[in-house]
Formats: structure tokens, C-alpha cells, sequence
């Protein structure tokens, strides 16, 4: 265990510890319920899963998207969880080494090890090497830069506190080749979490109140695309008509006032506007 450190006399865990303690539990017993899935793993055709996976499915949501993966590309998945989508992404791409996955949790790198050992007895065009499972944090990606088309996680990165989860995204862009691709995966929620469940490093480490906030909050945008946007992709329409109006009457407030003190422009600016075609010629 790293980044221990010493406060008022007691040894505290970071979040990061709390969060690689409780993967670890979760490797060694599989439990079921730890995260926030709520649907089952997509169907693929002659692709069989086996039971240990859904169980260990830590995740929610999907990065697997089928229409955006080439058979040539270069997958990188960081957190591994059971090894769920990075079989699901091996499906796609079928190469040793194509999948490269990435975790800080030693035992959970050899659960998802065992598993895709089973994947393989179940499915005959399944090699466990297609999977290349390697320890590192996605902090601080042990992976060559700009080398991977796809870089992905599903449930890790919220739990990652702002300063962390800056550096966890610039690692992704940073392996990324120019052109590659991101798919994140992560909860949200659509009412703001209170800061004292917020501070549970355990219940963050469950993915459970790290999670953003998306719906029409009250961040006072005058931008409309901003203050809409976190609520149509949430589907979060609450309030709706305060994130039409408020910005419509700023502008209306905003007209008026300029029409009061700051109409009257200069003579020089009438004659640059005027004086010149659209083609540049002046007239
Ligand atoms: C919530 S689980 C998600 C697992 C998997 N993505 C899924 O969808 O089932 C988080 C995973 O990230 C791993 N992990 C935790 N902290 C990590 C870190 N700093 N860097 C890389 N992996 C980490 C855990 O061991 C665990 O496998």
C-alpha cells in the first residue's frame, strides 16, 4: 500500500488505497451487487460469457460501441474489473495483444486473467493472449504515447477526485494516437449529492457519490447550450423553462441598456463599416 500518510497521530488510507482495498476484496469474492450495473451485458452472436463475468460486471452502461471498432485497431481498457468488456472488445479485434488492459489491483489482474481462461473454454475463437493484461495506474499509464486507437474505461474515473481525474484523462490522451477515439462509461446523477455522502471514500470507491451531476443546474450560464446540454443527455428536463428564460431576458436586458447607454457610435466606425465591400474592394 503506497500514499499512506500521517494525520493528527493516525495513519490514514488515501482514497486511492480505500478504492484498491475494496477492488481487491472484490477479486477475491465476487460480489455481485458492489456497483451500479442495472442492465444486462450486451448479446453478442457465438460469443459465450461465462456466469463469473456478469457477476463481476463492475461497470454500468457500455464503451463497447460495434459500429466504431475495426478489426486493425489497438484497444486500451483501464480497469479491467472481471474482464467482461475487454472480452467483448477482443471479440472485435481478434489479435494477440490486441486488448491491452490496464489495472492497479493485483488480484484483480489475475481474476480477469482466470476468467479469460474460461472464456476461452467456452468460446473457440477466444485466445486468452488476445488480452494483454498489465499493472499500472490509470494515473500514470504504463503505455507508450500516441500508440492505441481506443482508449477506454467503464467505472473507474468517477471515482477519481477533479485534480486525479484531470490527470487519468490526459494519460488517455496522451497514448491515444492523433485521431484515436475515448469511450467512457460512468454514472451520474441528476440531483446534486450531498458533500457529507460525497466524503464516504468507500461509497466513492463504489462508484456510488463521485459520480457528476447532470441536469439543468443552477450554474448560472448564460449560455443556453450550456446550461441545457447536462440535462438533455441525462433526459433530466426539470426546471427547463428558468434555462430558457433566464438567458432570454438577460439578452433583452442586455439590448436595452445598449440601446440607452451605448448607442451612439463614432463617426470613424460608421465610416470603416460603411466604406468597405464584402469582396474588400471600398466604395
Ligand atoms: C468499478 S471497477 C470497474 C471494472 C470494469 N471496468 C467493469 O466495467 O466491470 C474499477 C476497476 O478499476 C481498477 N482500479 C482501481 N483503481 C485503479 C487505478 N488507479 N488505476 C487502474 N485501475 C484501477 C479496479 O481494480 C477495478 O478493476
Amino acid at each position: 500500500m503506497n500514499s499512506k500518510y500521517i494525520k493528527e497521530g493516525a495513519i490514514k488510507m488515501s482514497y486511492l488505497d480505500t478504492t484498491h482495498e475494496l477492488y481487491k476484496e472484490a477479486a477475491l469474492t465476487p460480489q455481485a451487487s458492489l456497483c451500479c450495473v442495472t442492465s444486462q451485458a450486451r448479446f453478442l452472436p457465438d460469443l459465450n460469457v461465462p456466469d463469473i463475468m456478469h457477476e463481476m460486471n463492475y461497470g454500468c452502461g457500455t464503451t463497447v460501441h460495434f459500429g466504431d471498432l475495426n478489426p486493425k485497431d489497438t484497444i486500451l481498457y483501464v480497469g479491467v474489473g472481471g474482464g467482461l468488456e475487454a472480452l467483448q472488445f477482443a471479440y472485435f479485434v481478434r489479435r494477440p495483444n490486441s486488448v491491452i488492459a490496464v489495472d492497479r489491483v493485483p488480484e484483480m489482474m489475475a481474476k480477469a486473467q482466470e476468467n479469460f481462461k474460461l472464456a476461452a473454454d467456452l468460446n473457440n475463437w477466444f485466445q486468452p493472449d488476445f488480452i494483454k493484461v498489465v499493472q499500472g495506474d490509470a494515473l500514470n499509464l504504463p503505455i507508450e504515447n500516441e500508440s492505441v486507437d481506443v482508449a477506454a474505461q467503464n467505472c473507474l474515473f468517477n471515482i477519481f477526485k477533479e485534480n486525479d481525474l484531470t490527470k487519468a484523462l490526459a494519460e488517455m490522451y496522451r497514448v491515444l494516437k492523433p485521431g484515436g477515439r475515448l469511450y467512457i462509461s460512468d454514472p451520474i446523477t441528476t440531483k446534486p449529492i450531498p458533500e457529507h455522502l460525497r466524503k464516504d471514500e468507500r461509497l466513492r470507491a463504489m462508484c456510488l457519490f463521485g459520480a457528476t451531476v447532470a441536469g439543468p443546474i443552477s450554474g448560472g450560464s448564460f449560455n443556453p447550450a450550456r446550461s441545457i446540454a447536462p440535462g438533455i443527455i441525462s433526459g433530466n428536463m426539470e426546471h427547463l423553462w428558468l434555462y430558457i428564460v433566464s438567458p432570454t431576458m438577460g439578452a433583452i436586458c442586455g439590448s436595452l441598456l445598449y440601446t440607452v447607454i451605448g448607442n451612439s457610435p463614432s463617426p470613424s466606425h460608421e465610416a470603416t463599416c460603411a466604406n468597405i465591400n464584402l469582396d474588400g474592394t471600398y466604395i
